[in-house]
């Protein structure tokens, strides 16, 4: 039987939501962005065919002006698993990005995904970034008596600016938002600024803590995803309450906070979550194209 790596088709979709359906006990992504993915122009998705029915796929996205190949949505169905097919199509989607001409090519996994690890240590990526990730249900506030700033709304330009004169909230210069990742540039910054809202609060003029989110709707339920950097648990504790109020305002029904390592002990201690929750840990991975 003939196998070859090749561009997913529309015609393939039956047989990527088939290997899908497999993924995480039915709980896998794909089926919400594989279709946009077809159409998008930076978008590279790649198939692994078996006598012609796909049963792995990959897709390389090209973001940050060509600076970034961004690696997602590794799949193999498991009947096919254990053959090397992971591999090769990492293998092909490195050799894609080198030659599109990327910087670095970067993916995100979870800390308790070994092969995926191991893919990462096999091809030369090195981890850049760690961050906890909590998914938590239902929504619910306590209310919050501590002095904090007040946290307000804010935009792309201005966080960027305030991001330049205060470099220690957010060291990596990264944004993490939802397992993926750009740069805090301007254009990274105006990107994710399309789909977030910026809420920030600021201490003598300098800004002490920033949260990014957006509301997503899959199958008519709502869940608030959202992102926080802190200098102090206090910061920290703040946006999580404000981000699980706006949650609540919109009637979500969960919220996926990914945020610092530094602060889980501040929140597994609080008083705040229910038995409802799930927690992880994020790793972005880069490899370096030179
Ligand atoms: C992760 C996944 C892509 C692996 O696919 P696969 O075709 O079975 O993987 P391969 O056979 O190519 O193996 C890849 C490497 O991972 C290793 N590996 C596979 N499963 C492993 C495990 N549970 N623990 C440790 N290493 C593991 C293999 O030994 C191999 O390394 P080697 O070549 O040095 O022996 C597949 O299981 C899958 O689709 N999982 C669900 C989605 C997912 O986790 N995607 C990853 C990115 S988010």
């Amino acid at each position: 039987m003939s196998i070859r790596i090749r561009k997913v088709r529309p015609s393939d979709l039956d047989a990527i939501l088939e290997i899908s359906q497999h993924i995480w006990e039915g709980h896998d992504y794909l089926p919400f962005v594989i279709k946009g993915w077809l159409k998008d122009p930076n978008s590279h998705t790649y198939g692994l065919d078996v006598g012609n029915h796909v049963v792995a796929v990959a897709n390389l996205r090209i973001i940050e002006e060509g600076r970034t190949g961004w690696m997602e949505g590794l799949r193999v169905h498991p009947d096919h698993s254990g053959k090397g097919f992971a591999n090769a199509m990492t293998n092909h989607i490195i050799r894609k990005a080198v030659a599109s001409n990327v910087q670095r090519i970067r993916y995100t996994t979870s800390t308790e995904n070994p092969a995926s690890l191991k893919l990462a240590e096999k091809f030369g990526f090195i981890p850049i970034l760690k961050m906890a990730v909590l998914w938590h249900s239902p929504v619910k506030v306590s209310p919050f008596t501590q002095d904090y700033p007040k946290i307000r709304k804010s935009s792309p330009s201005q966080i960027f600016d305030l991001l330049e004169k205060n470099p220690y909230l957010m060291p990596n210069r990264i944004l993490v938002y939802d397992w993926k990742a750009l740069d805090t540039s301007p254009n990274g910054l105006k990107t994710l600024g399309k789909t977030h809202e910026f809420y920030l609060a600021l201490k003598k003029g300098s800004i002490d803590s920033l949260s990014y989110a957006y509301l997503r709707r899959r199958k008519q339920r709502l869940q608030w995803i959202f992102t926080i950097h802190a200098t102090q648990a206090l910061g920290f504790a703040s946006h999580f309450q404000y981000n699980l109020s706006k949650a609540l305002e919109q009637d979500c029904e969960g919220v996926t906070c990914t945020y610092e390592t530094a602060f889980e002990e501040t929140l597994h201690q609080a008083n705040w979550l229910s038995d409802e929750h799930w927690s992880t840990h994020m790793v972005l991975l880069e490899k370096p194209n030179r």
